[in-house]
């Protein structure tokens, strides 16, 4: 039986529940001189830190020093899996070419698609690995991981295997997410209905064990609403849970969609309209947002965070680590944005990265909180209010991560 002990934390801060909370519910509790008790990988006990020494003492301990606690970060909107670099393309769009222009041009995801396609599983693997142990320095215990940058059928379950495989090679919880349908290969430009089809009729029914969810792009210079329409019918028929890619770079209503198929979420969303927020609202399709990458896109325009707080939409945010719109890490960075730069209150944030994040991946009865129960998952952070995650926006306060109730890093130690 493994059993750890934390004592002498100056402050515990965390939301409460197991399910996306709206802007009306969002609330944070703070304990000051807290312990935590930990057992097999569940939280078990929490209370005044005097009162858990007392009765856990002989236990393995970590005298964390008046430090903060706080839930292990979630990240459930990323593209991990990939190979190459667009730092060419960065540069053009910074000298004034459009992100839809490069993309249409067959440049944009589709450079990425050629240099992942070329890649062999192990290169893959390394690439993800290295890049997960990036973000678990930022505090991010748990990563959504979409394919799409394969887009035919071997390179897509080449990608969804390499995401499954990482379960076994990363201390996150890595859940999985199809994305085939994030735009529509060079080779099948001209028969766009060939490659909805190939999706439709192979992968989505032969990918069913690989992935838990299936997402779509929809926009411009990807797939219509009515090509969505016909692939998360099929996805919802096979059982995957659903997640859409909405409203990124126009409103083409993408949010009401995904609530109207009963979406766990819908990502992006920066034109998302009135409409589609009171069907989100209604339908509790949690919003994750994803500010480090209209900040990086340089995006005209942000989410109406205001419209969310009326609507009572959950707010979730992650990294959308990829090569092109957004290759950050660091939830921390993603809080800091979604706070500085969209506007959303340091409540809002921090229970957008972790309990909002996790049931927006349906893990909130899981993940998320620090409460008896839940995984132990949680992060000491070195400073001494959980407010300094936002006024010190550059300096990474992760002290020790730990997963599953063991120490999976801590700084300055490397395994
Ligand atoms: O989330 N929006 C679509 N997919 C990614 C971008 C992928 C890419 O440019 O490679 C995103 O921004
Ligand atoms: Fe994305």
């Amino acid at each position: 039986m493994s059993e750890l002990l934390i004592f002498n934390i100056g402050e515990l801060v965390t939301a409460e529940g197991g399910s996306a909370l709206p802007p009306s519910r969002v609330r944070l509790k703070v304990f000051k001189d807290a312990g935590i008790f930990i057992k097999n990988g569940r939280i078990s006990d929490i209370g005044p830190s005097g009162d858990l020494i007392k009765k856990y003492g002989s236990s393995f301990s970590i005298d964390v020093d008046g430090m903060v606690v706080v839930p292990g970060f979630v990240d459930p909107h990323t593209h991990l899996i990939y190979a190459g670099c667009r730092h060419d393309e960065f540069l053009r769009k910074l000298h004034g070419e459009s992100y839809v222009e490069i993309l249409k041009e067959g440049g944009g995801i589709n450079s990425t698609v050629m240099a992942t396609r070329e890649a062999e599983e192990e290169a893959l693997v390394e690439l993800a690995k290295y890049r997960a142990d990036l973000m678990l320095a930022g505090g991010t215990t748990t990563v959504e991981i979409k394919s799409g940058y394969g887009l035919d059928y071997q390179n897509e379950k080449k990608i969804l295997e390499v995401a499954n495989r990482l379960k076994d090679e990363v201390p996150q919880d890595i859940v999985v997410t199809f994305l085939g349908a994030h735009t529509i290969p060079v080779e099948f430009r001209d028969r766009r209905e060939e490659y909805l089809e190939l999706i439709v009729s192979r992968m989505l029914p032969d990918f069913r064990h690989l992935a838990e969810f299936t997402d779509i792009f929809v926009e411009d210079g990807a797939f219509s609403p009515d090509e969505a329409r016909v692939i998360l019918k099929k996805a919802k028929d096979l059982g995957y849970g659903i997640k859409v890619h909405a409203d990124q770079l126009n409103d083409l209503g993408g949010g009401g969609l995904a609530a109207d198929f009963g979406a766990v979420s819908a990502e992006h969303l920066d034109y998302v309209s009135s409409e589609s927020l009171k069907k989100m609202s209604q339908n509790g399709t949690v919003g994750v947002l994803l500010p480090t990458s209209t900040f990086f896109m340089r995006g005209k325009r942000r989410p109406p965070v205001e419209l969310f707080r009326r609507y009572d939409v959950p707010m979730a945010l992650a990294t959308d680590h990829n090569p092109g719109t957004s290759p950050y890490y660091s939830m921390h960075s993603a809080m800091v944005f979604g706070v500085l730069y969209f506007g959303m209150t340091p409540e809002e944030a921090f229970l957008a990265a972790t309990l909002n994040a996790a049931a927006s991946i349906n893990r909130g009865n899981l993940l998320g909180t620090v409460e008896v129960g839940k995984q132990a998952d949680l992060l000491v952070l070195n400073t001494h209010s959980w407010v300094h995650l936002f006024y010190e926006p550059d300096r990474n306060p992760v002290e020790v991560v730990i997963k599953r109730g063991r120490i999976v890093y801590e700084k300055g130690h490397h395994s």
